[in-house]
């Protein structure tokens, strides 16, 4: 037989991204193909990309400039996959440096692919989307490296048609894995070790699976929460993304009856003003949003709740930039990832609404954004001084390697020493001092 092939696999973009390169690992792992850390090494090199805003994109065409000049000097086959893939295909199969352009479920597919590029040497592209595919079959090549927390995919795609937003283009439409394929996935991960699995899906609040054989049998996103936080009472169950349209009072009820299901919800708002959230087809307003708040602190009153914000979209005045700091002041999101609007071709606010806020205005409003964000961040870590945690141990901090860090349940990043304690293990922590974005403590009996 053939000696094995090794092959490197970059990843830019999400979580939901990097499980996919896993996917990818394992199918071509039983094709020949050997994972290597280094770009040097590898026979194969896979980009696996993200098209949400125009950045993630530049960086991958720079990459590729990269893998050609890698390309002058050995024999080394490069494929492109992911949303950009799906997005540009013809025009990113016409780089010099790209051999294969192979969209989100096209997957299976790779190692057919590969025997037709070496057979014929003529590139080869797939950006079929499925109405099917979950990979709910595949295990994973975990790459993460604490070897304590890692992510499940549970669905893919999205239907929501966000205005702003490429997803649903490049990722086709919504389809929920098999809950049981879910929960025996969870079994092994906690099986090998790990403490912690991250739910993915761009929505999971919609998540619902139908028996293929028995339409009438369902199971939605609070059951297969409950499932998978049955798998141990220690293994920590995160989740995420939740959308406040479709966020049901039941989620709540399934966290606050599970110790083990994490007190965190991240909740992206995007805009406080109702007139944005209208143009951006998010199907709630602010009001509604708050009712969701409400819950939560009703519910499950030490959850933390992070969320996204866009700066700048099409016709923003500065009235509405004013509520969506009012609105932050309003919540007070623990955390938040903060973006300016970029227009991504296709979508809908492309087509229809003018990106008519200058770019330095964008600019300047997600700086006043951050700023209050990270002031926020840093109230609500001060007021977590003096009270004790459990965190879950996830390696040793980066800054000093006699101390340790892992998360509370509400996702708080918290630093301690080390004490003799290891990754995977839960310690209690009480809180002596913070930042704006870490929790800095000792460990207590
Ligand atoms: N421009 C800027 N940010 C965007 N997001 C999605 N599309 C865009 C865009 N075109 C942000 C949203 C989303 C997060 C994943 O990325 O805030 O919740
Ligand atoms: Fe993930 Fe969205 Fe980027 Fe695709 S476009 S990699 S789904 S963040």
């Amino acid at each position: 037989m053939e000696k094995n092939k090794r092959l490197f696999i970059e990843t830019y973009g999400c979580q939901m991204n990097v499980y996919d390169s896993e996917i990818v690992l394992s199918i071509l792992a039983n094709d020949g193909y050997a994972p290597c850390d280094s770009l040097d090494d590898a026979d194969l090199i896979l980009v696996n990309t993200c098209s949400i805003r125009d950045n993630a994109e530049q960086r991958v065409w720079g990459r590729l400039d990269c893998f050609l000049q890698e390309k002058k000097s050995r024999d080394v086959k490069v494929g492109v996959l992911g949303c950009m893939a799906e997005r540009l295909r013809q025009e990113l199969l016409s780089h010099p440096a790209v051999d294969i352009v192979a969209g989100p479920d096209t997957y299976r597919e790779l190692p057919a692919m590969l025997r037709r590029l070496e057979e014929s040497g003529e590139s080869q592209i797939n950006t079929t989307l499925s109405l099917k595919e979950t990979y709910a079959d595949i295990d994973p090549i975990r790459t993460d490296r604490n070897r304590v927390s890692t992510f499940i995919s549970i669905m893919r795609g999205c239907n929501n048609m966000c205005t702003y937003c490429i997803v649903p283009y490049v990722r086709g439409g919504e389809r929920s894995r098999d809950p049981k394929s879910i929960v025996r996935e969870a079994e092994r991960m906690y099986a090998a070790g790990y403490r912690e699995v991250n739910l993915l899906g761009q929505n999971v609040d919609s998540y619902l699976w139908k028996n293929p054989d028995n339409m009438t049998e369902t199971v939605d996103f609070a059951q297969l929460l409950e499932l998978v936080a049955l798998v141990a009472p220690d293994l920590r169950v995160r989740f995420s993304t939740s959308h406040p349209k479709d966020m049901g009072n039941g989620v709540l009820y399934s966290m606050a009856m599970y110790p083990n299901i994490c007190t965190h919800i991240h909740l992206p708002v995007q805009s406080g003003s109702d007139r944005m959230l209208g143009k951006m087809n998010r199907k709630y307003t602010i009001a509604g949003y708050m009712d969701r708040i409400d819950k939560i602190r009703e519910i499950v009153p030490d959850a933390a709740v992070t969320t996204d914000i866009i700066a700048g979209f099409c016709s923003e005045t500065e009235e509405d930039h004013l509520a969506t700091l009012e609105l932050m002041r309003r919540v007070r999101f623990d955390s938040a990832f903060m973006f300016q609007y970029s227009e991504r071709p296709g979508t809908k606010a492309a087509r229809h609404f003018p990106d008519d806020v200058p770019h330095e205005v964008k600019t300047r409003r997600l700086n006043e954004i951050i700023e209050l964000q990270s002031s926020i961040s840093l109230e609500r870590n001060r007021e977590c001084i003096g009270g004790t945690y459990e965190v879950l141990i996830e390696g040793t901090s980066k800054r000093d390697s006699n101390s340790l860090f892992g998360r509370t349940s509400s996702n708080k990043v918290c630093v301690f020493p080390a004490l003799g304690h290891r990754p995977g293990e839960y310690v209690n922590i009480k809180v002596e001092s913070c930042t704006s974005a870490t929790l800095l403590g000792n460990i207590v009996e």
